[in-house]
C-alpha cells in the first residue's frame, strides 16, 4: 500500500502508544499506516458522516484492532480512553471548535497531532492560550502544496515526547509562520516561505496604491517577517 507524503508526515509525528483516535478519519489511511508500523496497538476511527466511516470500514479486515464510531468531533471518545488523537485534513477553525468543545478529553491525552488545511496561525494562537504546548510544527511538500502538521501536548501532561527533537524557533510572534519548526522539515518550510512570499508580494503589488493602504501595509509587514525568518535560517 502506498501512502501519500502527507499521511506519512503525520504518521512520523506519532510516538508509539497503546490507543489512538483518528477524528474525521474518512478512508482510515492514517490508522492503517500506524498499525502497519506498530505505532499503536489499537485505533478508534470516528467520522461525523456515515459515507466516510463506511470508506474506513472497507480499508480494514474484520480482525483488525480498530473500532468505528459515528459522531461529531471528540463526542464518540470517552475521557481517558485514548493516549493521543489525530485531527487531520480539516480547516483550522473546525479543528479549534472540536478541541474547544471537549477540553476534559483533550487535556487528558499525552499528545495531539493536528493537520489544519487553513487558518493555521489562528489555531496555533488558540492552542497556546488554551492549555497546550506546541512541541513542534512539521511541514510536508507534496504535489505543489504545503501541509502543516502541529504536534501539541497539554501542559498538564508534562510531556517530554518530542522535546528532544531538533527544532528551529521562528523569530516572530506571527504564528502564521509556525512556532518551532522540526529540523527534518526545514526544506519544506523553506518552500512554504517562498510560496508565502509570492502570495504577499502579489498582494502588495496589487494594493500599494493609496486606496488599499491597509492591505498593502499588512502585506509589506508579512514580507518583512519572511525576510527576517529567512535571514535567521541562514545563520
Ligand atoms: C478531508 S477529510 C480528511 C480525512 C483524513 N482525516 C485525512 O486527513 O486524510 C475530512 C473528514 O472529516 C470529517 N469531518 C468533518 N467534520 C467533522 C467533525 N466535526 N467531526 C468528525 N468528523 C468530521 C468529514 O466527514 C471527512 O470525512
Amino acid at each position: 500500500m502506498n501512502f501519500s507524503k502527507r499521511i506519512e508526515g503525520i504518521a512520523a509525528c506519532i510516538d508509539p502508544i497503546q490507543v489512538i483516535a483518528d477524528i474525521g478519519t474518512d478512508h482510515g489511511y492514517l490508522p492503517q499506516l500506524l498499525l502497519a508500523e506498530h505505532k499503536t496497538q489499537k485505533a478508534i476511527l470516528t467520522d461525523v458522516n456515515e459515507g466516510p466511516l463506511n470508506n474506513a470500514k472497507n480499508t480494514f479486515s474484520a480482525d483488525s484492532p480498530v473500532e468505528f464510531r459515528l459522531g461529531n468531533g471528540l463526542e464518540p471518545i470517552f475521557k481517558g480512553e485514548v493516549d493521543a488523537c489525530v485531527i487531520a485534513g480539516m480547516g483550522g477553525e473546525l479543528i479549534r471548535s472540536i478541541l474547544e468543545h471537549d477540553p476534559e478529553k483533550t487535556l487528558s491525552m499525552s499528545f495531539l497531532v493536528l493537520q489544519p488545511m487553513t487558518e493555521q496561525g489562528i489555531l496555533r494562537q488558540w492552542l497556546m492560550s488554551n492549555g497546550f504546548e506546541i512541541l513542534y510544527d512539521a511541514y510536508v511538500y507534496e504535489r505543489g502544496k504545503i501541509y502543516e502538521i502541529i504536534k501539541v501536548a497539554p501542559h498538564e501532561a508534562n510531556c517530554i515526547l518530542g522535546k528532544s527533537d531538533d527544532v528551529f524557533s521562528v523569530p516572530t510572534d506571527d504564528l502564521e509562520f509556525g512556532y518551532r519548526i522540526l529540523a527534518r522539515s526545514i526544506e519544506a518550510y523553506q518552500i512554504f516561505l517562498e510560496l508565502r512570499f509570492k502570495k504577499y508580494n502579489a498582494i502588495y503589488q496589487n494594493t500599494k496604491s493609496a486606496d488599499y493602504y491597509e492591505q498593502a501595509e499588512n502585506a509589506l509587514l508579512k514580507l518583512q517577517t519572511i525576510e527576517k525568518i529567512k535571514r535567521q535560517l541562514e545563520t
